[in-house]
C-alpha cells in the first residue's frame, strides 16, 4: 500500500505548484487500488472510499504523512460531512488555489466541500476563453466556480442554483478574487424555469455552463433525468445562447458513455454546432466518468 501512495505521488510530480494547490493525489484503479480516492485542498487530504473502512496498510501509511487527514464514505444514500482522521481539525472554512484563482473549501458543510476537483480543466479552458464583457450563464452553479472562473478575466456573470447558502458561498467566491459581486447577477430557483424566462425576455449569453445532477426534480414535480433529458436541457440553452456563443455541456453519470451524449446534444440542437470533447485532468487517471462536450457554433 505505501509504494501504491508514494508511486502516485511520483506520478503528480507537477502538483501543487504554484498555481494550485488542490489536486486528486490518488484516484483508484487509476493508481492500483480500486475504490479509495485522495484528493489534496491545500496540504489536507480527503480521503474517500466505496467501503466503510480504508484498508490497513494505507491508513498507516497515510497517518505517516502527518498531514491532516479526512476521511468520506463514497455513498449515494447516507451523504454526512467527512470525519476526521488524524492532524490539525479544519473546523473553519479554508482557501484553496486553482489556476491561481482562490476558493473556499469546507470540510464540515456536507458531502462535498465546495468545489469539484475534477472540472479543473474546463474552468482553465473558461480563464482563457473569456474576453472583458462578454456573459456567462453558469447553470447548476453550486458555490459558482464557472462563474469566478469566467469573471476574473472580465466576463459579466449569472451564477443560477437552487440553494441560496451556494450562492452566498458563490459570492463570498468573487469576493475572495477581488470581485465585487454587486457586479454580478444571482438567481436563485430551477433552470429550466429561468432558461424559458430568459429565452423569453430575449437575454442572450455568450457562453452556458450546464453541469445538471444525474437526477433532479423542478418546483413541478417534474423529474430530469441526464440519461434521457439532456437533450431537452441543451435545446432550452440553446435558446438563450448569443449567435456566436459556446456552451459547455458536462456529465458525471456512469450510465451514459460519451458518444451517446453527444448523439443526445447533436440530436436536440439545431444543426451548425461544433462538438468537441474535453478530457478530465491528468491527475484523474482512473475511470473517465466526467464527459465534457464544448459546442460552439
Ligand atoms: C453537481 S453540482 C454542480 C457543480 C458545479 N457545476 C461546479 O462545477 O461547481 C449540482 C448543483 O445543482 C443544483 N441544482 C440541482 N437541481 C437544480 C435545478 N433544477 N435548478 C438549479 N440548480 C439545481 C444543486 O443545488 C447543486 O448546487
Amino acid at each position: 500500500m505505501r509504494h501504491l501512495l508514494q508511486q502516485a505521488v511520483d506520478r503528480r510530480q507537477s502538483l501543487p505548484d504554484g498555481e494550485t494547490d488542490a489536486f486528486r493525489v490518488f484516484d483508484g484503479a487509476g493508481d492500483g487500488l480500486d475504490g479509495l480516492e485522495i484528493d489534496a485542498f491545500a496540504g489536507r487530504w480527503l480521503v474517500s472510499t466505496r467501503d466503510a473502512a480504508i484498508p490497513g496498510g494505507m491508513l498507516d501509511a497515510l497517518r505517516d504523512t502527518g498531514r491532516t487527514l479526512y476521511h468520506k464514505r463514497l455513498d449515494q444514500h447516507q451523504k454526512e460531512s467527512p470525519a476526521h482522521l488524524s492532524g490539525p481539525p479544519c473546523t473553519e472554512p479554508f482557501v484553496i488555489r486553482e489556476n491561481g484563482l482562490l476558493f473556499e473549501v469546507s470540510f464540515s458543510s456536507g458531502y462535498s466541500q465546495g468545489i469539484f476537483l475534477d472540472q479543473r480543466d474546463n474552468r482553465r479552458w473558461l480563464i482563457d476563453a473569456t474576453t472583458p464583457g462578454t456573459t456567462l450563464l453558469n447553470t447548476f452553479a453550486y458555490t459558482g466556480a464557472f462563474s469566478v472562473a469566467a469573471a476574473v478575466p472580465g466576463a459579466i456573470t449569472t451564477t443560477l442554483d437552487l440553494s441560496q447558502p451556494y450562492l452566498d458561498w458563490a459570492r463570498r467566491n468573487l469576493e475572495l478574487n477581488g470581485i465585487d459581486p454587486d457586479g454580478h447577477y444571482f438567481c436563485k430557483g430551477d433552470t429550466f424555469h429561468w432558461l424559458r424566462r430568459f429565452a423569453k425576455q430575449g437575454r442572450r449569453f455568450d457562453t452556458i455552463v450546464l453541469d445538471p445532477p444525474t437526477f433532479s426534480r423542478d418546483r413541478d414535480g417534474r423529474v430530469f433525468r441526464v440519461e434521457k433529458d439532456y437533450g431537452r436541457l441543451a435545446a432550452l440553452a440553446e435558446r438563450c445562447l448569443a449567435a456566436d456563443g459556446t456552451i459547455l455541456a458536462c456529465t458525471n453519470c456512469r450510465q451514459l458513455d460519451v458518444a451517446g451524449f453527444r448523439r443526445q446534444l447533436s440530436d436536440a440542437l439545431p444543426p451548425g454546432f461544433r462538438i468537441e470533447a474535453l478530457p478530465m485532468p491528468p491527475d484523474f487517471t482512473g475511470e473517465p466518468y466526467l464527459k465534457s462536450l464544448r459546442l460552439s457554433r
